[in-house]
């Protein structure tokens, strides 16, 4: 392997940059040329992709976003676009090829290399940790903690005014970053995607809290939840529970902006790090993430399929025990 390219896609996640950094820099200091395609898979299918230095990746790690742009592409999810996404690699003689992005983006590497033959690492990079072979994913713990300080601030108010919050937070299908969330600001309960969660309930801990001198309360709801989202969940528990005056607030991509925590720039340089390695030995479809406090690969398909939750059976016990 001689050329490298690297690219973002899917959903932003902070810490990108600190991965890509890594990236660049261990491919240059093991002498590849390294290359960054703009747009993620639109950019392979736009021609855009540049050749990248040391200089290129100089006072970015603290940066949110990522430098790289990322985009959901659906004519990467063609023949066609996989086949012009190709003929722009090949004319620059690149054959590996590292993807930093969520479940969308190994899809698109999975279907690529299976196609065209090209060696390609996945990162995971989401704010939502939803893969399954790494513990953690890169944005993950900073999306957590804009989550707990922007709850934090709704807490002063909402107790000011003995108001019973209902907050949305991201994660897809995921409810990883709701029930950490909840943990960490102290939430009075959560709905999760993975968790039924009947309205009954919900408004018997309401309840419960109220007869206990509770004066207001944070109810923590995953955009992914099956009854409905904040809003729905809100109008459904103020038919039957009117203690508290009642608000909604929708955090949306706040959570996905932002410098990242030492934690993200230090998981994005050691998957970064990890990343360029495992290519020079010659992986393919491999994705590198971490596993208790150690880099392991697994295979972009078992990331995908084997979706394990991720949800920590402590801390969904916890949500119950400590909000009371
Ligand atoms: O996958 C990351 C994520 O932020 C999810 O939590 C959310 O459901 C989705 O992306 C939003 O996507 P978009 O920014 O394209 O609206």
């Amino acid at each position: 392997i001689k050329n490298i390219a690297v690219l973002t896609s899917g959903g932003d996640a902070p810490g990108m940059n600190a991965c890509i950094r890594a990236v660049v820099r261990t491919g240059i200091y093991n002498g590849i040329n390294m290359f960054g395609v703009l747009q993620g898979y639109q950019g392979l299918i736009n021609n855009n992709i540049n050749p990248m230095d040391a200089r290129s990746v100089s006072n970015i790690i603290h940066l949110g976003g990522t430098i790289l742009k990322t985009a959901r592409c659906l004519e990467f999810k063609t023949e066609e676009g996989l086949d012009i996404a190709f003929a722009n690699l090949k004319a620059r003689d690149i054959d590996g090829l590292i993807v930093i992005g969520g479940d969308g983006t190994f899809t698109g590497a999975q279907r690529f290399a299976k196609k065209h033959g090209v060696k390609v690492i996945g990162i995971p990079g989401t704010i939502d940790n939803d893969l399954s072979g790494s513990d953690f994913t890169l944005g993950y713990d900073t999306a957590i903690n804009t989550v707990i300080e922007a709850i934090d601030k709704i807490r002063d108010t909402a107790d000011s005014h003995d108001r019973l919050f209902f907050i949305e937070v991201m994660g897809r299908d995921s409810g990883c970053i709701a029930l950490r969330s909840a943990i960490a600001s102290g939430a009075e309960a959560v709905l999760l995607p993975e968790r039924e969660t009947s309205v009954d309930e919900l408004v018997a801990q309401l309840e419960s809290g109220a007869s206990t001198k509770k004066s207001s309360s944070i109810v923590i709801v995953s955009e992914g939840h099956k009854d409905g989202g904040a809003y729905d969940i809100a109008k459904k528990v103020k038919e039957r529970f009117n203690h508290y005056d009642t608000k909604v607030t929708i955090l949306g991509h706040l959570q996905r902006g932002g410098s990242p925590s030492s934690f993200d720039r230090i998981l994005g340089s050691r998957l970064g790090f990890a990343a360029v390695n495992e290519i020079l030995k010659g992986s393919t479809m491999q994705m590198v993430g971490l596993r208790g406090n150690e880099i392991h690969t697994t295979s972009i398909e078992d990331a995908l399929t084997k979706h394990s939750f991720k949800l920590e059976n402590d801390l969904l016990e916890m949500t119950k025990v400590l909000s009371i």
